[in-house]
């Protein structure tokens, strides 16, 4: 039996001490050192055992749809009874308007800590929902939380926000980490006891929050974020995990006065539909899920003031656009050195494939040249550190929403060529070896 000892918990943090201290090492906060008894882990009694994989029953995988049909894409077709997901992303971008949405068809109770029940009335019915279809809450407490849903068993219970939800007997402040992490298990074991499946909804804040969803993406099922360009009225939710799915599909949404709303011409809402041939700017195709979504990379070349030129990218990984602008200087003979690069992806989105790669080298080179591409021409390719241009995933649905789109030209990798070729685009298909034979083609 392990000796019983008492130990120092950071009620802000969740650090753990075996010396009570004023400060928290961990945190920086004063005061928040709590004396917290060791439970006794007590052995278990007999000899262990497994069982073999086959005598398992299987679980009750069948999809409960949602109604919003982006909702359900991401998710993998529909809610999983008594799977736990968590709803995250910064403040304002729609998370209690898309829960509200989907709440009608799961005769879900929701459990609100940041609004008032007017306020969420009020919302819903500019949403237009059936307001006798959803039960509405204000407790923040868990163990009140758990008995209501006991009582109600509602089809679904979405809480908003996980960080205003604490448990009583606990010591530490609403919101803190010890908090919000024990309310959430204690949540995630409601589920699975019960197959209700359960919404947890969490605010990213800016650094410095350190009670953010992050820290409940392991004990979760499901983990979306929701991202979008707050100048822009376009939503996506990415699934970054998935017990039940696939992570890569993309649900995008319209804010508009109804609330958040499916977008019809799905493939091209990143391209700017008045964009016309200027320095600095390459279209490319990405992958996402069952979606090949057009993207517009832009590029500021500017000479730099500075004696370590900076290099700043939005939408697009940094150390990636790192890469490429040693390739550019050392594989293409441009001269980067004394230049500020910076990227941008229109319309907010964010790429996370190396795809790209070619557009991004070719955006910057049309705005260091300040000479723009010829309209019409799309880049599809990842580049290798030796300058080389390297195949990517589905070539031909890429080739196909180029030819949609109306593009007359789309420079790929040669090994590429073959595929792309084959997809029945009626414009050239221009195989390059390298980015520098890229460059050498279109400038
Ligand atoms: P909200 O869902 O409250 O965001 P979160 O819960 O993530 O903090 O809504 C965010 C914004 O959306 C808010 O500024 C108002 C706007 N909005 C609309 O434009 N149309 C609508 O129908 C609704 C409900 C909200
Ligand atoms: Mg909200």
């Amino acid at each position: 039996m392990a000796k019983k000892t008492d130990y120092f918990v950071c009620s802000a943090c969740g650090a753990d001490f075996s010396k009570w201290n004023g400060r928290c090492t961990a945190c920086g906060e004063w005061n928040t050192i709590i004396d917290k008894p060791q439970e006794v882990k007590v052995k278990n009694s007999g000899t262990p055992s497994a069982v073999p994989l086959s005598s398992i029953g299987k679980e009750n995988l069948e999809r409960i749809a949602t109604g919003n049909s982006e909702f359900d894409l991401v998710c993998g077709g529909g809610i999983v009874p008594g799977s736990v997901i968590l709803l995250g992303g910064e403040p304002g971008i729609g998370k209690s308007t898309l829960a509200l949405q989907i709440s009608q068809k799961l005769r879900a109770l929701y459990i609100s800590g940041e609004e008032s029940p007017a306020q969420i009335r009020q919302r819903g019915d500019r949403i237009s929902i059936d307001p006798s279809k959803v039960n509405i809450s204000i407790n923040n407490e868990v163990d009140d939380i758990i008995s209501l849903t006991h009582k109600m068993k509602p089809g679904c219970l979405i809480v908003d926000s996980i960080q205003t939800v604490y448990n009583a007997e606990l010591p530490g402040i609403v919101g803190s980490v010890s908090q919000v992490r024990e309310s959430a298990s204690r949540l995630v074991d409601l589920a699975k006891r019960n197959d209700i499946p359960v919404i947890l909804i969490g605010h990213i804040t800016k650094e410095g929050s350190i009670a953010g969803p992050k820290l409940l993406e392991h004990i979760v099922d499901t983990v979306l974020y929701f991202e979008g360009d707050f100048s822009r009225e376009f939503r996506v939710l990415r699934a970054f995990k998935n017990r039940y799915g696939s992570v890569n599909e993309l649900g995008l949404f319209r804010m508009t006065e109804q609330g958040l709303e499916e977008v019809k011409d799905k493939n091209r809402i990143f391209l700017n539909p008045f964009r016309s041939p200027s320095p600095g700017n390459a279209v490319s195709a990405a992958f996402e899920g069952s979606r090949t979504i057009l993207f517009e990379v832009q590029a500021l070349v500017t000479f730099s003031s500075f004696s370590n030129p900076r290099r700043l990218s939005d939408g697009f990984d940094i150390n990636r656009l790192l890469i490429i602008c040693a390739v550019l200087e050392k594989h293409a003979g441009l001269k980067l050195g004394n230049f500020d690069v910076f990227i941008n992806v229109s319309g907010g989105f964010n790429i996370s494939e190396t795809s790209g790669d070619l557009a991004v080298a070719i955006a910057i080179a049309s705005s260091l040249k300040e000479k723009s591409v010829e309209e019409g021409s799309g880049f599809i390719g990842e580049v290798s550190l030796a300058g080389e241009l390297r195949p990517v995933s589905q070539i031909e649905k890429r080739v196909q929403e180029f030819r949609f789109s109306g593009f007359k030209r789309i420079y790929v990798s040669e090994g590429d060529v073959e595929k792309a070729r084959g997809a029945g685009f009626d414009g050239e298909i221009i195989g390059a070896r390298t980015v520098s034979q890229v460059l050498g083609l279109v400038f």
